[in-house]
């Protein structure tokens, strides 16, 4: 074995795909009992339908590198995201954009109308001085649309009230001055043809790539553990940082979700892929309704049952799925102290969400081992 890679996510296995194509010897662990970390995807056993397992898993990129890579395993559907919310059982379209506004204010506004609306309620705080992420996104947006669409999701999201949190927690709220609701702005979207579980498999389908999965890197009884491999060969470590260092620093903080899966006798229930609820007196941030993702399957998926997933968003415990960096001044510090504590690790790489403490989407994570890989292993 010329290479341990620690964890099958999308930053391990391609560093493992890199080496592997030119000739290195790879094993990869993972301490899940499937591969492809949190981009793992697989098909409802009673309906058929392709469910991504640890939440909506949409690809985009404006990376020609990363988009060249991606397409070696895997082609992509025409899906483009769009995401609506429910205030006050009313739907509007998101990002808030000129249809939202209009919508909201029972209005016709132009462009330049709707500018100066907004630039006008905006008024009543100051940007710069906003002392929490309320009065930021009151400067921002304005009172009423603020306390519409962000207050009360915001608070689901951070169990915690806006007037409590920091204003850097949003740095801007995108508003579009046309109708434009596309989610993202990337060159390429689309959702993998034949899933994420088929995309990750041709990641890592190489005679040089030997997959172990439920294998724990912390687990003395493992052969392929931290103790008996540090120092001994090159290793690319993708599970928490404080883990690794047994958190001699602090543990860092995360937010998990946990979800609600459900099997409905009904063909179509929200008519769409993702829907928030924005107010207070529903629990759940959002419903997923994962039929919607694959249109061209509609002859494949049945006509008359659907699969739907209620989120929940909250702080995360020592045993939970750490999924979003809570990213506190206290964080920053320990991982500014684990960066250090890293350096002194020799042939340890520490790579992807996990590894460096922050939020990646899946193309990111696929560029930064595609460098880590060309500028420091290969
Ligand atoms: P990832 O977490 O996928 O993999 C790390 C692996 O290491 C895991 O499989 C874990 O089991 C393993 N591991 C950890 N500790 C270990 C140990 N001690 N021993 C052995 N193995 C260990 N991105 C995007 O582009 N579009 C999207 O829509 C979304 N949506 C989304 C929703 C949610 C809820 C989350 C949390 C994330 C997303 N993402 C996303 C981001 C996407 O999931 C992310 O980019 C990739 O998971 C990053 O891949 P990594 O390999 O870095 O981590």
């Amino acid at each position: 074995m010329d290479l341990l890679v620690v964890g099958s996510g999308f930053f391990g296995l391609t560093i493992a795909e890199r080496a592997a194509s030119v000739g290195r010897k790879v094993t990869v662990i993972d301490r899940r009992h499937h591969i492809g970390g949190n981009a793992y995807s697989a098909n409802d056993p009673e309906t058929g339908i392709e469910v991504h397992q640890y939440g909506a898993h949409l690809f985009h990129t404006s990376n020609p590198t990363v988009w060249e890579y991606v397409n070696r395993f895997t082609t992509f559907t025409n899906y483009v995201h769009r995401v609506y919310t429910n205030h006050k059982g009313i739907v509007f379209p998101l990002p808030i954009n000129l249809g939202t506004i209009n919508q909201f204010f029972q209005a016709a506004y132009s462009p330049n109308e709707a500018k100066a609306v907004i630039a006008d309620l905006a008024r009543e705080f100051d940007v710069k001085d906003a002392a929490n992420l309320e009065e930021k996104g009151i400067a921002l947006i304005g009172r009423p649309l603020y306390e519409a669409f962000i207050r009360d999701y915001t608070a689901k999201q951070w169990q915690t009230d806006p007037r409590n949190l920091p204003a850097e927690v949003i740095s801007r709220l995108p508003v579009r001055y046309n109708y434009d609701n596309r989610y993202f702005n990337d060159t390429w979207e689309g959702l993998p043809t034949d899933g994420y579980t088929a995309w990750i498999e041709r990641m890592a389908d190489h005679p040089n790539i030997d997959v172990q999965l439920g294998v724990d890197f912390f687990d003395p009884a493992q052969p392929l553990n931290k103790e008996a491999t540090v120092g001994q060969l090159p290793i690319v470590y993708t599970g928490p940082i404080d883990r690794y260092f047994d958190d001699a620093e602090g543990a860092l903080s995360w937010r998990t979700l946990d979800f609600e899966k459900e099997v409905l006798s009904v063909g179509d229930f929200q008519g769409t892929s993702v829907m928030n609820y924005a107010d207070s007196d529903i629990p759940y941030t959002r419903i997923h309704e994962f039929k919607h993702f694959h249109p061209e399957r509609a002859d494949r998926y049945p006509a008359d049952k659907t699969v739907v997933m209620r989120e929940f968003s909250r702080f995360a415990s020592r045993d939970d799925e750490p999924y979003y960096p809570v990213n506190t001044a206290e964080d920053r510090a320990g991982l500014l102290a684990y960066r250090e504590l890293a350096k002194g690790e020799k042939d340890v790489y520490f790579g992807g969400r996990l590894g460096t403490y922050q939020y990646l989407d899946m193309h990111m994570a696929i560029g930064s081992a595609l460098s880590m890989w060309n500028n420091q292993l290969a």
